[in-house]
């Protein structure tokens, strides 16, 4: 019998077959699928991931880097990693451009939910897990539950390559075991030790992967497809992103912080609304949480020797409730909304303290301020180890 090979039947299984070489999957027929599934809907965004490209290169070549659109308070980056300045690691604002362009909802495809069948055990597992990934944090149970059904196990072994940079992006991963080394453009910039999550650059912005991610040690990661994050996870997270980059964007503090990590914060963001008069924060409270203006204004007032007095009104683009998390000391003052239409982002305990290490010393250098500030208005003996008096 004579068989004609089709044409391109070589390259492709040529392509595939490098693929399973380099990416060693432990499910063949999982990766396949979803190999050939990635190819076509490649496909099918070629003309329109082109143009998005042409279009982010084009602004890139207008914009080149300025003195502000890189670090511009190099003193101030604490202990974070001297990331390079990539587009993404280190590019200033670059992203917000990338992610304007790109629309999410043209994403309208019509395929059936993935299942990834699993023990009730690793169910409940990574529920609990998922709960701290900031990115799905805005989705409901529903939703949670479709991306749970498709997430699927990748074990690792040290030197494994997962993700490499100027790749296009297949999955999402979420760490339950390992470390990882992140590369950008050779130069290791950081690394993931037992937890965390990566891989969500290139998925939600059509873009190369932006980092290499290499596995150090054994490990366990739950890999969600690109068309299930695509389809559950990208509209609610891309526009969370888009809305608190403005406004960190406008916010010296987080100049210190590089482009990623300034993502990072924004995901980690959540916003409340205020009435006229509401009490934001309680002088003598706990602390949970610090703030950020995002419309109206918040007056601050502080209690002490039987005097209320007001010692300042903060604005859009200022932010509150930082000392006590500072200082680990109760609220040192009272916050009220002035105004009906007051809404704050919120940053809790746990992302102030995992994602704001390189703004530390700038905020504290507020604390002098506050000082004499509170002299001026309650006498000449306060300082911040008094707060709690
Ligand atoms: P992605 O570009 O899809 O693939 C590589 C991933 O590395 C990227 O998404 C991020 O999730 C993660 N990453 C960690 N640190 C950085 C960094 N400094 N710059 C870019 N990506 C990073
Ligand atoms: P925190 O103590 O957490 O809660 C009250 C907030 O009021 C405080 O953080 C500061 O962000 C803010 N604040 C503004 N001015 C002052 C000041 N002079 N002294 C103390 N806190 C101040």
């Amino acid at each position: 019998m004579n068989f004609e090979i089709p044409e391109g039947l070589t390259d492709l299984l040529q392509d595939f077959t490098v693929e399973v070489l380099r990416k060693r999957p432990t499910d063949l027929l999982q990766f396949a699928a979803q190999y050939f599934d990635n190819l076509l809907e490649k496909r099918a965004n070629e003309n329109a991931k082109n143009l998005l490209l042409n279009n982010f290169n084009n602004q890139m070549e207008e914009k080149q880097p300025s003195d502000d659109d890189v670090y511009s308070d190099e003193d101030e980056m604490g202990e974070m990693p001297d990331l390079p300045k990539s587009r993404f690691a280190g590019g200033g604002r670059r992203h917000s451009v990338a992610a304007e362009k790109y629309n999410p909802e043209e994403d309208t495809s019509e395929e059936p939910a993935i299942v990834h069948p699993k023990t009730d055990q690793e169910r409940q597992y990574l529920i609990r897990t998922v709960a701290h990934i900031f990115i799905f944090r805005s989705l409901e149970k529903k939703q949670v539950d479709k991306v749970i059904d498709a997430m699927f196990c990748r074990e690792v072994e040290p030197d494994d390559v997962i993700i490499e940079q100027g790749d296009d992006g297949d999955n999402f991963y979420v760490i339950e075991s390992g470390k990882y080394d992140i590369f950008v453009n050779k130069q290791k910039v950081g690394e993931y030790d037992q937890k965390g999550s990566f891989g969500e650059l290139a998925l939600m912005y059509n873009m190369p992967r932006a980092a290499t991610i290499i596995a150090t040690t054994q490990g366990k990661l739950w890999a969600l497809d690109r068309l299930t994050f695509k389809r559950i996870v990208l509209k609610s997270a891309f526009e969370k992103r888009k809305m608190y980059e403005a406004l960190l964007d406008n916010m010296p503090m987080f100049k210190s912080l590089n482009s990623y990590e300034r993502m990072n914060v924004a995901d980690a963001l959540f916003s409340k609304s205020f009435t006229n008069g509401e009490t934001i924060i309680k002088q003598g409270e706990q602390a949970q949480c610090m703030y950020f203006v995002e419309h109206g204004s918040v007056r601050i007032v502080r209690e002490q020797d039987g005097q209320s007095k007001e010692i300042k009104v903060c604005h859009k683009g200022d932010y509150f409730g930082e000392l006590a998390l500072l200082t680990k000391k109760p609220r040192a003052a009272s916050a009220f909304a002035l105004g009906d239409d007051m809404k704050c982002a919120i940053l809790d305990v746990d992302a102030f303290e995992r994602l704001l290490g390189p703004c530390v010393k700038i905020m504290q250098k507020n604390i002098p301020d506050y000082e004499e500030q509170l002299r001026k208005l309650f006498g000449e003996k306060f300082n911040v180890a008094d707060i709690e008096k």
